[in-house]
């Protein structure tokens, strides 16, 4: 294909940090001569190794590294070209090849094969989990526990490890405030403080200490950026933001992965603001490698450079590839057409040499930090070994029960007694290994008889006299389900003394390009509940879902409601833990579940707007129809214990713009059960030049008490933490009033104080 001769007109003045090249506005890119210092005769860190090894590599080479393709196949057999090509020096990663005797498979052939044996990095979506498969990301965030979560990406690092797999796509830390949106479930929720702490945890559990340990792999934070505020919740959609919401919202947890140590960031598919995020110089060359001094590479999202095009942001392909190089994505995902357009473009100077040999070094940079030059094979006698260990599904267990949120209980309904002499447990969810297992869950199928389902744990839990009866009811995927399953789960409930109805979604309701119009419970399954709510029988409902749910009916009428997520291999025995008391739950939300789909967008940190709702004022900002407030707020999750909040203390009182500010309270366990609570700081910045939320998340603590046990918990707010970004992207902290709570969730006023910020 001819390619069009093309002035490139960048959105914003690009400064080029690391080359000293710099491009300003309607500016045509300069011709760069490829000019590059030998390097030093003794190549010892990683980046003087990878410098020593571009010295030697021709220009195809050198775009071959920027090139990925997806091969799931048998390698001998169905992917010659690929085979061709991987051997010509053409390809520097696959994704979605797994398993030692593959990957090796693949890596041999390159090593033996190419002129400079450059060694593949092989990708793969090890979400939550890669053979033991862990919470989907947001019920593990509902833990608010970093250390726990660390742990968790760390063995399945290790699982991904052995499997020859030394990169996964993932953490995910899309912020988003849509549960229409699928692809919530894999993210922090909607709160840009506790995702970045998340986003670092993550990062630091995956890449382990050095990236060079056996166990250890790149981590690689996504989708760069906005992903998340996709317009009507409808995936892919556009996005269009200010500079200001881009900062204090979405752009948060990326600069905490990076700060993390993240090697590698994915650009999103997504059109941020006129400017498709895979096209775009001024969220990736300018922040991300510029402001934010990113070392690592940048992959495009599967064909999100070549979709420029579809965008209507680039002409063709060959067009598409100069935005996408210009704009900083190092390699591209699946599509071909850097392997295709690159090496031509270059060629006619219409993409500086320089760039390329940028991208280059980075991506071999990588390929050093993890040893895969001194080590390309995976060991195919351990791998076995090394999955679904018992201490990975011990972790996995620890990390469902603390994901579970508690979200109803009225009069201790929960939890139940052990030698309850019959149980009706309902729903075809109940007993389904599939579902528990989530949207991404990698190779977790592998293991599928080792998943517990929540009637399997139940079972287990109870007492040897108690009765177990189970009727599937209705599945959430029959809209049109026949009469006589919901009469067949009335009649079974009838029989107990305890109704657990297991209702939500099936896991493919969730995830990527699963974006619904409703997010109620799909198919007959409130009808389902309401019957068996009639028959007067104590209903238990548990959820098995991964997006916020509108569910007001249940809310109100049903006693217990149980949030369990898709726990992964264990959800049954977290879930029946919980029910029988042996764990106290202590997930909270981090994800507001509204009272119905027309409130959305609904989170906690909104603004005031001029005329702050009051229910009794129709001029104000509020629904004729409908409370302002949620059904379940950011923060909220119910204990079998009681925690009193007292004596908030803040010093200084009048703290200045540099020193910050020492926060102290009481909490005391005033129930009759051992428990945690995860301690919530909130401000607000009264009046500020840009308005501010009228409440923002700014640290928090996990405090477990025994019954009648106080503690006093502490914490250091630095002047930075009531800072915001001004119309020119600036961070500033200013002087003026204060709010402050510690709280147990986002709506809980109990402890309360203000003060002055001064100069
Ligand atoms: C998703 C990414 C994923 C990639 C590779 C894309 O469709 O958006 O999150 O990492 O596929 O599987």
């Amino acid at each position: 294909m001819k390619i069009r001769s093309v002035t490139l007109v960048l959105p914003i003045a690009v400064l080029f940090l690391f080359t000293g090249l710099s491009l300003s506005l309607g500016q045509t890119v300069p011709a760069a001569p490829a000019r590059q210092a030998k390097p030093a005769a003794k190549a010892s860190s990683a980046d003087e190794k990878a410098r020593a090894l571009l010295y030697k590599m021709t220009l195809d080479e050198k775009v071959g590294q920027m090139v990925q393709y997806s091969c799931r196949g048998n390698w001998e057999f169905t992917e010659t070209v690929q085979k061709d090509w991987a051997a010509e020096g053409m390809i520097g990663s696959f994704l979605n090849v797994t398993g030692a005797a593959q990957t090796n498979g693949y890596q041999k052939y390159v090593m033996e094969n190419s002129r400079l044996h450059i060694p593949l990095l092989f990708g793969l979506d090890v979400i939550h989990g890669y053979r033991t498969i862990f919470p989907v990301p947001l019920a593990e965030d509902c833990c608010w526990d970093p250390d726990l979560l660390e742990k968790c990406a760390s063995a399945a690092a290790h699982e991904a490890s052995a499997a020859g797999v030394r990169w996964t796509f993932a953490p995910m830390v899309d912020v988003s405030r849509d549960p229409r949106w699928g692809r919530i479930c894999e993210g922090s929720g909607e709160d840009p403080f506790l995702g970045s702490v998340l986003a670092a945890a993550r990062v630091r559990g995956f890449q382990g200490k050095s990236l060079s340990d056996p166990g250890s792999i790149a981590a690689c934070a996504k989708h760069y950026v906005g992903y998340g505020a996709a317009e009507a919740g409808r995936e892919y959609n556009t996005t269009d933001m200010s500079e200001i919401a881009l900062r204090e919202i979405y752009l948060p947890p990326f600069k905490a992965a990076v700060d993390a140590g993240v090697v590698s960031i994915m650009s999103a598919f997504n059109d941020l603001s006129g400017v498709p995020a895979s096209g775009n110089s001024h969220t990736i060359r300018e922040i991300l490698k510029g402001e934010w001094g990113f070392q690592g590479f940048v992959v495009s999202d599967w064909a999100s450079v070549k979709e420029l095009v579809s965008h209507g942001y680039a002409a063709d392909d060959p067009e598409a590839v100069q935005k996408g190089v210009l704009a900083g994505v190092d390699m591209d995902m699946q599509s071909g057409i850097y392997h295709n357009y690159l090496a031509d473009i270059a060629k006619k100077n219409k993409v500086p040499m320089k760039l390329i040999d940028d991208a280059v070094l980075r991506i071999l940079k990588v390929k050093y930090e993890l040893g895969l030059f001194d080590k390309p094979y995976a060991d195919e006698e351990k791998e076995l070994s090394a999955m679904t260990t018992p201490e990975n599904l011990d972790l996995a267990l620890a990390e469902a029960r603390e994901s579970i949120v508690l979200l109803k209980n009225e009069k201790n309904l929960l939890p139940l007694s052990k030698n309850i002499k019959t149980v009706a447990v309902i729903g075809t969810l109940a007993d389904s290994k599939k579902d528990a297992l989530g949207a991404w869950h990698c190779r977790g199928e592998e293991a599928m008889e080792k998943v517990v389902t929540i009637l399997d744990g139940i079972k287990a839990e109870v007492s040897s006299q108690t009765r177990v009866l189970y009727a599937a009811g209705v599945s959430p995927a029959a809209e049109d389900a026949p009469q006589n399953l919901i009469d067949e789960a009335v009649n079974t409930a009838r029989q107990a003394d305890v109704a657990i109805v297991v209702a939500g979604e099936l896991q493919n309701m969730s995830g990527e390009a699963a974006s619904r119009t409703s997010i109620s419970l799909p198919g007959r399954q409130e009808e389902m509940i309401r019957a068996i709510q009639k028959t007067g029988v104590p209903v238990v409902l548990v959820l098995m879902n991964s997006r916020p749910l509108a569910i007001p009916w249940e809310a109100e009428n049903i006693p217990s409601i149980v949030e369990s997520w898709f726990l992964g291999h264990t959800q049954g025995s977290a879930v029946a833990q919980v029910l029988f008391g042996d764990f106290n739950p202590s997930g909270r939300l981090v994800v507001t579940f509204p009272r119905s789909l027309g409130q959305v967008p609904i989170y906690y940190a909104q603004k005031n707007t001029g005329r702050p709702g009051k229910a009794d004022d129709k001029w104000t900002s509020r629904y004729i129809d409908s409370p302002n407030t949620p059904q379940f707020p950011f923060g909220f999750g119910l204990s079998y214990t009681e925690f009193e909040y007292a004596n908030l203390e803040i010093t200084p009182v009048t703290p200045t713009t540099k020193e910050g500010l020492k926060v102290k309270a009481d909490i005391t366990n005033t129930g009759k059960n051992a428990g945690t609570e995860i301690v919530q700081v909130y401000i607000q910045d009264i009046a500020a030049d840009i308005t501010q939320p009228i409440r923002k998340l700014v640290d928090f603590k996990r405090l477990t008490l025994a019954p009648g046990e106080k503690k006093t918990v502490e914490f250091n707010l630095p002047a930075s933490k009531f800072g915001y970004y001004n119309e020119k992207g600036r961070f500033v902290v200013k002087p003026g009033r204060f709010n402050i709570w510690v709280a147990r969730n986002a709506a809980d006023s109990s402890l309360f104080a203000g003060f002055r910020l001064v100069e």
